[in-house]
């Protein structure tokens, strides 16, 4: 038996001054598409927003529905846009916000999931920026370090 260890590094930035220029421009549009949540039953609007290798960037949001579990979260929404609009192009950042600032804004299992996909579809990581209380920003190299031993394609063969 060997005991094994899974540790990652993801950066955290407090407040919205000490994030990095690069990033501001993906989280404007990221809270621009919280206009578009419909988000009735939950109140909870989220919303994403993916920059593509082709230099666009993309917006979507949280779309709920009566039918509680075919509600549909931002970063998928995103995602299906981007496959829509730019099959060819890799999403290689998101970021993800919410309207109620004092809460992290984490994918879910899901959306780890769908982004997980993503990143094996196109072979290229996507950069993920999370919203964190008050103004801060968590950023993760990938979502897999957020979904340890995922599984993908690769393991039905
Ligand atoms: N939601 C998202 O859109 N993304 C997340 O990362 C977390 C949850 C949505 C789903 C639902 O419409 C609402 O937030 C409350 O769960």
């Amino acid at each position: 038996m060997q005991k094994q260890k899974f540790t990652f590094e993801y950066l955290q930035y407090d407040n919205r001054e000490e994030i990095p220029h690069k990033y501001r421009e993906l989280l404007r549009r990221a809270e621009e598409s919280l206009d578009f949540s419909y988000a009735p039953y939950s109140n909870f609007q989220v919303g994403a927003a993916v920059g593509l290798e082709n230099g666009e960037i993309l917006i979507g949001s949280n779309q709920e529905n009566a039918a509680y579990p075919m509600c549909l979260c931002a970063e998928r929404s995103v995602l299906a846009i981007a496959a829509h609009l730019y099959p060819h192009s890799a999403p290689k950042i998101m970021a993800v916000v919410g309207a109620k600032k004092d809460s992290l804004i984490a994918p879910c299992g899901a959306c780890r999931q769908v982004i997980w996909e993503t990143e094996q579809r196109y072979g290229r990581k996507i950069e993920l920026l999370v919203q964190a209380p008050h103004g801060g920003v968590l950023i993760f190299e990938s979502v897999g370090n957020l979904l340890p031993f995922g599984f993908s394609g690769s393991d039905l063969k």
